[in-house]
């Protein structure tokens, strides 16, 4: 399975050959300069909250690539005003099966409104199952107890974890939750973007690897195979 970092909570899996592409903040993360916003392929578009760190880049990639756009109702509506007719609503506990597999949208505990303020309904986070293997992505959220019923029914290969302390978990927090969801190969995402969540990477890299875990850092742009 490829992964691919895109900077602050943007990723890209490939499933089976399709595409996923998780929270598309690119054009505005000004850590993310080096990458070329409009050759970034897309089958789906995975949008996890309302905030525009995470879906700041949807419509100008939606429209280009035609990508379906799966999110909770009120997101994917959003986007369907906005001309995007190419669209999945889900809401929480709820899965659908894909061309490549199952997702499924999960608690997160955060906000969640437009950038103009209005309802985004609630936030969320995905599981994704497939032949190959299964993954969760959190979305920005605190540690939650929610987080153990995943640990005691999804056996997930790797997740997707906020680790940028002040808007979500911090790594104390992402520690936890990695032993909630029993899953010790965790990729950190969600810090370094702006002043409140600068992290020590060999910090947090060796506080992980304390309790026996693994913390991936990927520099913006790489793709690595997991
Ligand atoms: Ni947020
Ligand atoms: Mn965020």
């Amino acid at each position: 399975m490829q992964f691919t970092f895109y900077g602050h909570a943007c990723f890209a899996v490939e499933v089976e050959g399709k595409k996923l592409l998780f929270d598309p903040f690119i054009s505005g993360n000004e850590k993310a300069k080096s990458i070329a916003v409009d050759a970034i392929e897309a089958d789906y578009i995975l949008v996890s909250h309302g905030h525009e760190d995470h879906l700041a880049d949807v419509e100008r990639i939606a429209k280009r690539t035609g990508a379906k756009v799966v999110s909770n109702f009120e997101i994917v509506t959003y986007f369907g005003k906005k001309g995007i007719e190419n669209g999945h609503p889900m809401n929480h506990g709820g899965s659908w099966n894909f061309d490549f597999g199952t997702v499924k949208y999960v608690n997160a505990i955060h906000s969640s409104s437009f950038p103009d303020g209005s309802y985004a309904g609630n936030p969320g986070g995905f599981i994704v199952s497939s032949k190959e293997k299964t993954f969760y992505y959190s979305g920005d959220t605190a540690l939650t107890m929610d987080m153990k019923l995943i640990g005691e029914y999804e056996k997930l290969a790797f997740a997707v974890l906020p680790i940028g302390n002040n808007f979500t978990m911090g790594v104390k927090e992402a520690i936890i939750a990695s032993d909630f969801i029993k899953c010790n190969k965790i990729i950190g995402i969600h810090y370094d973007t702006f002043g409140y969540i600068e992290i020590d990477h060999k910090k947090a890299i060796a506080d992980f690897k304390a309790r026996g875990k693994e913390l991936i850092l990927l520099n913006i742009g790489q793709t690595i195979e997991i």
